[in-house]
């Protein structure tokens, strides 16, 4: 029989509560997962606690309580950006097992030390949902650009656009300093980027924008859905509040081995609800993905005489993780299960189906997005190697 592993739950939030379902559904959909993850505690804000309790967690509103209570095995942190570090710190220190949200950090400085204490204790998971590493058209994409299919790379294009940012939408603490859209979309894009192509930036130039200067304080937290997605379904209330942070960044960069590629994300762009991808011109054909089609992949091999994209379906024959059948699709859902299980194969010491983005990964974005801050800042191109 699989061992158990006690599962606490940080937040009430979106990603908190898709997190509750998936962890329930690993062993069910993963019947061969060496452990199986058991829901323990959860921390809430008190406004959340009823609703939580009433859909059967084990609320409590003692964060450090949660954190450290002896019978929790893996701490799960769904909480805003600028709270994971304190989190993250502490569940280390108390032996847990670490799954965090993206971006792991505000700064740089916070990631290192994360990084640092975590690698300090490899005895325990160290992960961050880059949840787009678990959708198969990515595990696809990255086996193409392993073996090599269509030689060296040219050019990157990435894109991660959505559209709830408009002028109605009150102020959250995703328009505060820790939450831009770089560190909201943009991390996952970079991390996209290495994931696929094995690089990273070495040199960029970037711009970062604010269109909406100051947002409405709904004065509402939590227990409210729409207020939790930033809709503003209740009108305006509140005082007027300052936002420090980017509505929109695009980056100009070089990748090592002279390709050059570029990357944008925005919160302001009508029609797009999460389109987030990514196009790499190669010199003998092009793989291209994009998450409003996300359960295929799109290959351009340029050695075929009949000139065209495949539109290649990737949850077909179990790639990757297994399906209920071919072309039954897959969603975020799925790739939150994906996620999990993933987690526990790395616990159990199985090798991963493809792999999970560490500390030290994300750390690594966390030193693009820096970067990207002072360039703009600077007005100039900057060095990687000076942000590390
Ligand atoms: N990987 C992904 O695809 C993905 C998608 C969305 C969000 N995220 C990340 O997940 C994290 C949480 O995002 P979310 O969308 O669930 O946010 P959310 O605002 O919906 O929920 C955050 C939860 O944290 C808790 N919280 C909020 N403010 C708090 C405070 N001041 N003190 C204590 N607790 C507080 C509450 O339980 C709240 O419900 C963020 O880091 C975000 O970047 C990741």
């Amino acid at each position: 029989m699989a061992k158990t592993l006690n599962v606490s739950i940080l937040g009430y939030g979106m990603m908190g509560t898709v997190r509750a379902v998936a962890y329930e559904a690993v062993s069910r959909y993963y019947t061969n997962c060496p452990i199986k993850p058991v829901l323990y505690q959860a921390f809430t804000l008190p406004v959340e606690a009823e609703a939580a309790k009433e859909s059967g967690w084990d609320a409590k509103s003692d964060l450090d309580a949660v954190i450290t209570d002896p019978g929790c095995d893996y701490v799960d942190v769904c909480l805003p950006n600028a709270m994971h570090y304190d989190a993250v710190m502490k569940a280390l220190a108390a032996g847990k097992h670490v799954f965090c949200e993206k971006p792991l950090s505000v700064t740089v400085d916070e990631a290192r030390e994360m990084m640092t204490a975590a690698e300090a204790k490899p005895e325990l998971l160290n992960a961050v949902n880059f949840i787009y590493r678990r959708c198969p058209s990515n595990v696809y994409a990255r086996q193409l650009v392993k073996e090599n299919k269509f030689g060296k790379l040219l050019e990157a294009r990435s894109f991660y656009n959505q559209s709830w940012g408009g002028p109605d939408t009150p102020y959250s603490w995703r328009f505060g300093k820790a939450g831009g859209t770089l560190g909201d979309l943009g991390s996952h894009a970079l991390d996209m980027l290495y994931y696929v192509t094995g690089m990273r930036p070495i040199e960029l130039c970037a711009m970062q924008h604010t269109h909406i200067k100051e947002r409405r304080d709904p004065k509402t937290v939590g227990s409210d859905l729409a207020a939790r997605m930033n809709r503003g379904a209740d009108g305006p209330q509140g005082e007027m509040v300052k936002v420090e942070t980017d509505d929109a960044t695009r980056i100009m960069y070089t990748l090592p081995g002279g390709a050059i590629g570029s990357l944008e994300c925005t919160r302001n762009a009508w029609g797009t609800e999460n389109t987030h991808g990514y196009e790499l011109y190669f010199e003998n054909g092009a793989i291209a993905w994009n998450y409003d089609d996300v359960n295929y992949l799109k290959i351009y091999d340029a050695s075929k005489p009949e000139r065209g994209w495949s539109r290649v379906l990737s949850n077909r024959g179990g790639f990757a993780y297994p399906s209920f059948a071919d072309g039954h699709m897959y969603g975020y859902r799925d790739f939150t299960v994906n996620a999990c299980y993933e987690n526990m194969l790395k616990i159990a010491g199985a090798d991963e189906v493809a792999p999970i983005a560490t500390f030290r990964d994300a750390y690594n974005v966390e030193c693009t997005i820096e970067a990207v801050r002072s360039s703009w800042e600077n007005r100039c191109w900057v060095k990687l190697a000076d942000f590390t």
